[in-house]
């Protein structure tokens, strides 16, 4: 949810703060733009659209400069809107959301001051101008102080050619040192193999950034130390590694994320305390966003079927205003990705409140998701830059079910489902054939039951995401009550089957769907049923623990929506209108 990057050394700024940035699309990239210092002078340049079309600024002169990649919340997508925004002498780029923009707005205008974008974030440029008294960092804390909502920013003024001044409350920023400067961004993945050091600020930190060093400061702008963060370079990495789409790249990558499942990883002490928890609760709650929630899904089955006990799964941006009921003993388990999804944290903030055992099951072991856990479950899937999830999913349902496991004392053998993950993967290209029944479909439905229910609304989402096109996951029992009048011809049904006990219900819809003129497209673990000819067209997936199929099942349908997004002229690592990381409520 835009990304934000800086740099101040000995080398040009510019050609620094692309690459950057370009690491950092995965958060936005509806319009791109970059300030350099230069000659005392700040200069900007932006775009609208991807970060390829600043490229010229590659030219730009001046060793100190910030950069910013946007997904709109204020104000269309368009050169005007993009960052870096400027009043005065100060020039920042913002990632987050200004919840008090409109009063700030109008204190500024009856000044007599008067604004260039429709965004929320140009109005900090006149609250730092406002506060200026000469001492830079100064300004920017006063300003700060007046701001409502959420933001990480990055300020340059044009009295202070060498400095970077930056500050977070709820939006995620690291800074970083190396012999040629000192680097900021809005995740590690941008700066990790670029600076010896990274250190990530807390809410209410603030770093200035100069040529020889970093200085960081408390709210209160006391000095504090600051110690190095520690990462592991490999999964803090993200490069495509020869593959034309981070997306295709990372699903290759699932055998080896699922080889890798284990709970070790859980931090020290907390982990036997959770053991604990885990062990006792009465009740579970899950809350997620989107891949995430869909995971959540597929654990309630597991944790219900394997340790009888009660979970609710619910939509975090749901979960918070719905005035959930937490009984003691009640723990809950909070998914994403990211770590940083506003949604999912606002929801885990409020859980924590009502006294309830907080664990986190993340990829991104430093996200502001971590430090309001009370446990940590890293899924070690490495970095995930596509848009749309796919190993993190795969590797939050590993993270998942041995947690299920762990409470029912049982066992699974994850180098085997890795096996056979890479089975599926091999499987899942016959998929590519079936996309041309897919290109101008007025709508999918993605049928399943149980399991393969949940594994039909990811399906789903996965080709609505990337493909555009409108698509809906239902449950394959519930199609005759509705939803059955939207199918035609032109509706082409994907049926995932992998439980035994439900084949012949699952099929029952198959039949109903194709006598409405769909073609229907089977995904199943069942020989038989693939044999049987009664889709239009079926592959045959490995079979793994019927609980636990989603894990395989998914990796066909993720392949379905990455080749129908292709088909459709469709950059799948970035659909538009949408971003990774979502900071903002
Ligand atoms: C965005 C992404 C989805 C992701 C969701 C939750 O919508 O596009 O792919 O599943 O956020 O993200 P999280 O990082 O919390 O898992």
């Amino acid at each position: 949810m835009c990304g934000i990057v800086g740099y101040t050394g000995s080398r040009r700024a510019a050609p620094v703060l692309l690459e950057l940035l370009k690491k950092l699309e995965y958060r936005g990239y509806d319009s791109a733009g970059i300030a350099v210092c230069y000659k005392e002078q700040i200069e900007i340049f932006k775009r609208k659209g991807k970060v390829e079309n600043i490229a010229l600024a590659e030219k730009m002169q001046g060793s100190t400069g910030i950069g910013h990649t946007r997904w709109a919340t204020h104000g269309a997508p368009s050169e005007k809107n993009a960052h870096p925004h400027s009043f005065g002498k100060f020039t920042i780029v913002h990632n987050g959301i200004i919840e008090n923009n409109k009063v700030l707005k109008e204190e500024c205008l009856l000044r007599g001051e008067t604004f260039l974008s429709e965004t929320d974030s140009e109005v900090i440029a006149h609250m730092i101008a406002f506060y200026d008294e000469g001492d830079f960092l100064l300004a920017v804390q006063k300003a700060v102080s007046r701001l409502e909502g959420s933001y990480a920013i990055a300020v340059l003024s044009s009295e202070y050619p060498d400095q970077i001044v930056c500050a977070r409350i709820g939006s995620p920023l690291v800074v970083g040192r190396n012999e040629n400067g000192s680097l900021l961004a809005s995740d590690l993945v941008a700066i990790s193999s670029e600076v010896d050091k990274a250190y990530l600020l807390k809410d209410g930190d603030f770093a200035v950034l100069g040529k020889n060093g970093i200085a960081f400061y408390d709210e209160k702008l006391k000095s504090i130390e600051k110690s190095p963060m520690q990462y592991d370079t490999v999964l803090s990495n993200a490069d495509k590694k020869g593959y034309m789409y981070f997306m295709k790249k990372e699903m290759e990558e699932i055998p080896s994320v699922l080889s890798n499942a284990n709970l070790e990883c859980a931090n020290g002490l907390s982990y036997k305390q959770f053991c604990k928890v885990l062990c006792q609760a009465e009740y579970i709650h899950i809350v997620a966003c989107g891949t995430a929630y869909h995971s959540g899904l597929c654990a309630k089955y597991a944790f219900e079927s394997l340790c009888r006990v009660p979970v609710e799964v619910c939509i975090a941006s749901e979960y918070r205003y719905n005035n959930p009921i937490i009984r003691p003993n009640t723990l809950v388990i909070a998914i994403s990705q990211s770590g940083e999804t506003a949604d999912t944290l606002a929801a885990s903030k409020l859980a924590k409140d009502r006294g309830a055992y907080l664990a986190a099951v993340t990829n991104v072991p430093y996200s502001s998701l971590t430090r309001i856990a009370d446990c940590v479950l890293e899924t070690k899937a490495g970095a995930e830059v596509a848009v749309a999830a796919t190993k993190s999913f795969n590797a939050q349902l590993a993270v998942l079910y041995l947690l299920a496991l762990f409470r029912a004392k049982g066992e699974a053998d994850f180098s085997e489902i890795a096996r056979l993950a890479k089975e599926t993967l091999k499987v899942s290209e016959e998929v590519r054939g079936w996309t041309h029944y897919f290109l101008n479909a007025k709508s999918v439905y993605f049928i399943g039951r149980g399991v393969d229910y949940c594994a039909a609304l990811e399906g789903s989402l996965k080709l609505k995401e990337i493909s555009y096109l409108p698509s809906e996951g239902y449950a394959a029992g519930e199609l005759k009550h509705g939803t059955l009048a939207l199918v035609d011809e032109k509706t082409p049904v994907v049926a995932i089957l992998t439980q035994h006990e439900l084949a012949e219900k699952t099929m029952n819809a198959v039949h109903e769907t194709r006598s409405r003129g769909a073609r229907v497209f089977l995904i199943t673990s069942l020989p038989e049923a693939a044999k049987s000819g009664e889709a239009t067209a079926s592959i045959l997936i490995p079979a793994c623990r019927e609980i636990f199929s989603p894990i395989l099942s998914v990796i066909p349908l993720q392949a379905l929506a990455f080749y129908t997004s292709l088909a459709r002229g469709n950059d799948p690592d970035k659909p538009r209108h949408l971003a990774k990381s979502v900071t903002v409520e």
